[in-house]
């Protein structure tokens, strides 16, 4: 067993924690608010800040920041650490099935229940919850977030950052655009554009993201 570093201590990371615990020595976690340091979370220490993690050159490192309003935080994290892609796990629950022909990458994690049927390519620091299927030949690209319950159809694209909330349906062949976002139990017939947020049923156009972060 190898150990691991979970960045960040909020629900997602706590989350990651509890579904590591199987493969890894999950040592705790780091993150930038002080009054955390030195208290337990989820049974777990606070190590210190994110950037200590470059004084833990043996851990693997896995990082679980973000949520609705600000799901650029994981790159911002990533890009600011710049640690070597080796150093970074995937975590992958015991209870998710990751089918024939299906990768993914490092950084990446699939909480319980989620199901990559086959052929499914999941790219870099992607966040899955519970219960998400995904299905024959879809992409998600690096920095994505599904949200627990989301179904996509054969095909389907979610390019890189782009969010998906919690028990949206993404129809086969439909592409979701950079780092755009979709609301809670939306069903989307048609590919959104880049940097917008859709919500409904069918999904229809919101507003644009307004995103502080550059995000390329
Ligand atoms: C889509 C979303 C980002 C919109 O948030 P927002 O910009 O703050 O928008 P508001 O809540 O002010 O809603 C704006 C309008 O969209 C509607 N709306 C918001 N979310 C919607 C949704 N998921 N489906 C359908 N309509 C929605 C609201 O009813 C409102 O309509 P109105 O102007 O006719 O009253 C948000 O509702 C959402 O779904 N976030 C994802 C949540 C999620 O999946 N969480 C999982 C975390 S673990």
């Amino acid at each position: 067993m190898r150990d691991l570093v979970v960045v960040g201590a909020g629900g997602f990371a706590r989350e990651t924690a509890a579904a590591a615990v199987a493969a890894w020595r999950v040592r705790g976690f780091v993150d930038d608010n002080p009054a955390l340091h030195g208290t337990i979370r989820s049974g777990l220490p606070i190590l210190g800040p994110v950037d200590s993690v470059a004084g833990m050159p043996d851990a693997a490192v896995v990082v679980c920041v973000g949520n609705p309003r600000d799901y650029t935080a994981r790159q911002r994290i990533v890009q600011r650490l710049g640690l070597p892609g080796e150093r970074y796990a995937t975590v992958v629950h015991p209870a998710a099935v990751v089918g024939a022909g299906s990768v993914v990458g490092p950084g990446s994690v699939l909480l319980a229940g989620t199901v990559l049927t086959a052929d499914v390519a999941v790219g870099w620091h992607v966040a899955v919850m519970p219960q998400a299927v995904l299905t024959h030949d879809d992409r998600v690209e690096d920095y994505a977030t599904i949200a627990s319950g989301v179904r996509l159809g054969g095909a389907a694209v979610l390019e890189r950052g782009a969010y998906v909330g919690a028990g949206a349906l993404v129809r086969e062949g439909v592409t979701v655009g950079a780092w755009s976002l979709v609301g809670m139990g939306s069903v989307v017939l048609h590919d959104v554009p880049p940097g917008e947020v859709w919500a409904g049923v069918p999904a229809r156009f919101l507003r644009s993201t307004q995103l502080q972060e550059s995000t390329s």
